[in-house]
């Protein structure tokens, strides 16, 4: 093996730096957007329910394969499936990387431009029609967005290829905090906004005549995404957990912090949506056109969305640096790359299927597929598809192409489990999950 692995040096460093992973723009941005699209309160329903009931074993499920295995994506399905199918599997859960971070560093390039929008005060004082029109001004443009992108891009690589992964969890140490506290403040101005009440209707009243075979398929890939599920994110991070620490208590920690941040960005932008008018299923701009309303409106408002659009491009870049090395990762363990080379080359190839995403909004925004730009699509295919059948092949191969006392025995190492909650895990992981990812996934595909 090329590289050492090196480890996390505490159960709360293993649960920060995983959390800074999970936590990013699937929380404040996608979240909000899914919710808005698909019904409202009863996705949030669907939703957590997923969290809890699928989300959390499926997580544990990857720390499983990464601690076992001590390796990166493929290494773990190599080792743990040993047939040419499974490792197949692996080499599509990269793939899968690949095209998430494509689209994803579209919005982290985003955050950039708001760093500077802010700044400047090109929003301060802009009617919510304003904001909106300063919002396709700037993603229909061809040049500011790709630079950003591609801004973002070349950080992720910087930090990934000298792997100073140290730094970054120390900054997001102190950094991810500032935001939850960043995103109570906005909560109490968004919830003190008129109308506000029609937001947390909206957010917190479900109405289960929404729910369709679309919803489920779009809460299970939000749940997916925002966890970091499926793709083997929870994999490379599992092969650094130490062996004493319990692998239920770090899932369930990781868990729960992401579904508050989630619920808070629901809270800071529903209200505001309903008080200014604004249209909830907006689809991907929904943050970027509520949230300068809401700093407008808040005494102090230059400061506030200066600090939180940078807030937000560093819990987008953890993200970034988690996407980016699952792909290295690999490279740098199966087929020995540099390090460096690898983090380089995999950046420019991102970056070269990253801009048909960007000017999705711009130049190619009436070229469609399946009836969606470049960026809904692959942002569908992703979330919606490929995240859930990559659990479900973790499913499979955990729960019954492995011996089942090892993988009892790694789950056990470092908590005192009760042999009833083995069970309880073993049958999640054997038939509800994927069952239940099966028949959403085919309903999905139906509607
Ligand atoms: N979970 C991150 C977010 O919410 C995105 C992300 C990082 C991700 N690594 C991942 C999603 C691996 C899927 C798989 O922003």
């Amino acid at each position: 093996m090329a590289t050492q692995r090196r480890g996390f040096s505490s159960n709360i460093g293993a649960i920060l730096a995983a959390a800074g992973g999970a936590v990013g723009l699937g929380n404040v941005w996608r979240f909000p957007y899914m919710l808005g699209k698909n019904g409202g309160g009863a996705f949030l329903l669907v939703y957590i329910f997923f969290v809890f009931l699928i989300g959390i074993p499926i997580m544990m499920t990857e720390f499983v394969m990464g601690r076992s295995t001590q390796s990166n994506v493929v290494g773990a399905y190599r080792k743990m499936g040993k047939k040419k199918a499974w490792i197949m599997l692996g080499v599509l859960t990269v793939i899968a990387a690949f095209l998430i971070y494509a689209y994803y560093s579209v919005v982290a390039g985003w955050t950039l431009n708001y760093i500077a929008f802010s700044i400047s005060g090109k929003l301060h004082g802009l009617d919510p029609s304003g904001v909106g029109q300063a919002f396709s001004d700037f993603t229909r443009g061809s040049f500011w967005p790709v630079v950003n992108q591609l801004v973002f891009l070349a950080l992720t690589g910087f930090v990934i290829s000298f792997g100073v992964e140290k730094g970054i969890e120390r900054v997001s140490k102190v950094l991810m905090p500032l935001l939850f506290a960043l995103l109570v403040i906005m909560c109490v101005r968004s919830l003190t906004l008129p109308g506000a009440v029609s937001g947390l209707e909206f957010l917190f009243r479900p109405d289960f005549s929404k729910i369709t075979g679309e919803t489920l398929l779009s809460a299970l890939g939000q749940s997916f995404f925002s966890m970091s599920l499926g793709l083997g994110g929870m994999i490379t991070y599992g092969s650094y957990i130490r062996k004493q620490d319990s692998l239920l208590k770090t899932s369930a920690w990781i868990s729960v912090c992401d579904l508050m941040v989630a619920i808070l960005s629901g809270i800071v932008i529903f209200p505001a949506v309903f008080s200014f008018g604004l249209n909830p299923a907006a689809g991907p701009e929904l943050v970027y056109v509520v949230l300068p309303n809401v700093f407008n409106s808040m005494s102090g408002g230059v400061v506030f969305a200066a600090v939180f659009f940078v807030l937000l491009g560093i819990a987008a870049l953890t993200s970034t640096i988690s996407l980016l090395e699952i792909i290295v990762a690999v490279t740098v363990e199966e087929f020995n790359w540099k390090r460096r080379t690898s983090s380089v080359v995999i950046t420019i190839a991102v970056f070269i299927v990253g801009v048909f995403c960007t000017l999705s909004f711009g130049p190619l925004r009436n070229f469609h597929i399946f009836g969606r730009t470049i960026f809904e699509f692959f942002d569908m295919v992703t979330a919606s598809y490929i995240l859930p059948i990559g659990a479900l092949a973790m499913c499979l191969l955990v729960g019954w192409g492995c011996p089942k006392d090892l993988i009892a025995s790694e789950l056990s190492q470092g908590s005192r489990l009760k042999s009833g909650f083995i069970e309880a895990y073993f049958f999640i992981v054997r038939y509800v999950a994927p069952i239940g990812l099966a028949i959403i996934l085919i309903s999905g595909l139906v509607s």
